[in-house]
């Protein structure tokens, strides 16, 4: 089944958001498959944001990100990569979907709350940067049978 890595940024556990997050991704009927709270070393944020490197906001980007611990995590699910993307919303909160993590929960792009893969190939790419193979856990959600056709 497809996976994908979601992490709230460190103005979302601060903000206590970490719950309702969680809740959002279960209700939809993803499976939490691996979790953690952590403060990122810095190798391993410039290698999530290697995109981003050459970018004026990247210096401020990487110590937002490293300013407090992180909740990492791994959804996994049917199309689980885009599902999760859109349940985000748009990088700049002023311009995401009520309804939306970022809709409901941020206003400045700098301070976002949540980070999620952006392809299939960005979550294979960045759960190999966060998790180890043995922190990612195999079980059934007793829905699933009614989950899927
Ligand atoms: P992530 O899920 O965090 O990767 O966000 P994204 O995929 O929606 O956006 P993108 O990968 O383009 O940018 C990564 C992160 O850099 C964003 O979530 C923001 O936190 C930050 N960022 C992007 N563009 C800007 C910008 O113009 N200004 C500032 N201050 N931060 C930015
Ligand atoms: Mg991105």
């Amino acid at each position: 089944m497809d996976r994908t890595f979601v992490m709230v940024k460190p103005d979302g556990v601060q903000r206590g958001l970490v719950g309702e997050i969680v809740s959002r991704f279960e209700a939809k009927g993803l499976k939490l498959v691996g979790a953690k709270l952590e403060l990122l070393p810095e190798e391993r944020v410039v290698e999530q944001y290697r995109e981003h490197l050459e970018k004026p906001f990247f210096p401020g980007l990487k110590a937002y990100i490293m300013s407090g611990p992180c909740f990492l995590m791994a959804w996994e699910g049917k199309g689980v990569a885009a599902v999760v993307r859109r349940m985000v919303g748009a990088t700049n909160p002023a311009e995401a979907e009520p309804g939306s993590i970022r809709g409901d929960f941020a206003l400045d792009i700098g301070r976002n709350v949540i980070h999620a893969s952006d392809s299939p190939e960005s979550a294979a790419r960045e759960l190999g940067i966060h998790f180890a193979p043995g922190e990612l856990v195999d079980y059934s959600r007793i829905d699933e049978p009614v989950l899927y056709e």
